[in-house]
């Protein structure tokens, strides 16, 4: 579903991401974690079509996202780091802002939204400006906006932060529902639990390269001695930064 072909990205001299090759297959969710400056958020940008590579492509269900970049939007749902929402609309006219440009019909929207209003608890203030939100909210929000579309394939850059418990556990079911209905799902955290109990791969990033690869099971196994995720960030990332390569898991014998 998504196809990452030796991608990099350099801004000036600085490789923010060097040569990712990764292949995530339909229904699956994908964890990419790392340190701080490591490429996550640069990898979103590219996989969603913010970003040019400076060489290297990515597909999703196909189309080229550098060339067909509009198949590519309807087929994604992008929850961006810092996502820009127009604060003089209430929450209301936003979801019917996007139902209208993303060519929802008028009855799906009627009935869909009250329905995502009420799943992410909105009611109460689903009729105020948007400036008057919390983090939380406008996440909400946005979240609700980009279910409301459907998308085959959702790209999501910390999508927990600002969650409180109830709709982080929400959010997280309804991932894994989504994920059964074959929807692909590539988030980038730092929350090691949610990368742990949810994803079916995680990839490491470090320095912009992919350090490792796997299930949580498969990284442990290569990992001897190491039971939890965190212990095989905190090695795998120190070990990085250290300039070691004998603890590279992806199998490409660190190159
Ligand atoms: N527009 C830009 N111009 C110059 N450098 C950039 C730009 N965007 C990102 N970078 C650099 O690229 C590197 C990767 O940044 P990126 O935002 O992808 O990291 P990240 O893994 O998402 O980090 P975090 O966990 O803090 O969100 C960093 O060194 C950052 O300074
Ligand atoms: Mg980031």
């Amino acid at each position: 579903m998504i196809r990452i072909v030796n991608l990099t990205k350099c801004f000036g001299k600085h490789k923010a991401l060097d040569n990712l090759n990764l292949e995530i297959p339909a229904g699956e969710i994908f964890a990419f974690i790392g340190p701080n400056g490591a490429g996550k958020t640069t990898t979103v940008k590219l996989l969603s079509g913010l970003l040019k590579p400076t060489s290297g492509s990515v597909s999703i269900c196909g189309y080229d996202v550098q060339k067909e970049h509009i198949k590519v939007k309807k087929i994604i749902g992008l929850l961006p780091d810092r996502p820009f929402i127009y604060s003089k609309l209430t929450g209301i006219e936003f979801l019917q802002i996007i139902g209208d440009i993303y060519g929802i019909p008028g009855n799906e929207q009627k009935s869909r939204i009250p329905e995502l209003i009420t799943m992410f608890g909105m009611d109460e203030f689903i009729n105020e400006l948007i400036e008057s939100y919390s983090h939380g909210m406008r996440q909400r929000l946005i979240l609700a906006s980009i279910l409301l579309r459907q998308p085959k394939v959702l790209i999501l850059d910390e999508p927990l932060v600002g969650l409180d418990p109830k709709m982080a556990r929400l959010v997280k079911d309804m991932f894994i529902e989504l994920s059964n209905r074959g929807i692909t799902i590539f988030m980038c955290t730092h929350i090691l639990e949610l990368a742990e109990k949810l994803s079916h791969r995680i990839g490491i990033i470090d320095n912009g390269r992919l350090i490792a690869l796997g299930s949580k099971e498969e990284l442990i196994e290569k990992l001897k001695g190491t039971a939890s995720l965190e212990d095989i960030y905190l090695k795998l990332t120190n070990a990085s930064q250290m300039g070691t390569e004998e603890t590279n898991t992806n199998g490409d014998g660190g190159n």
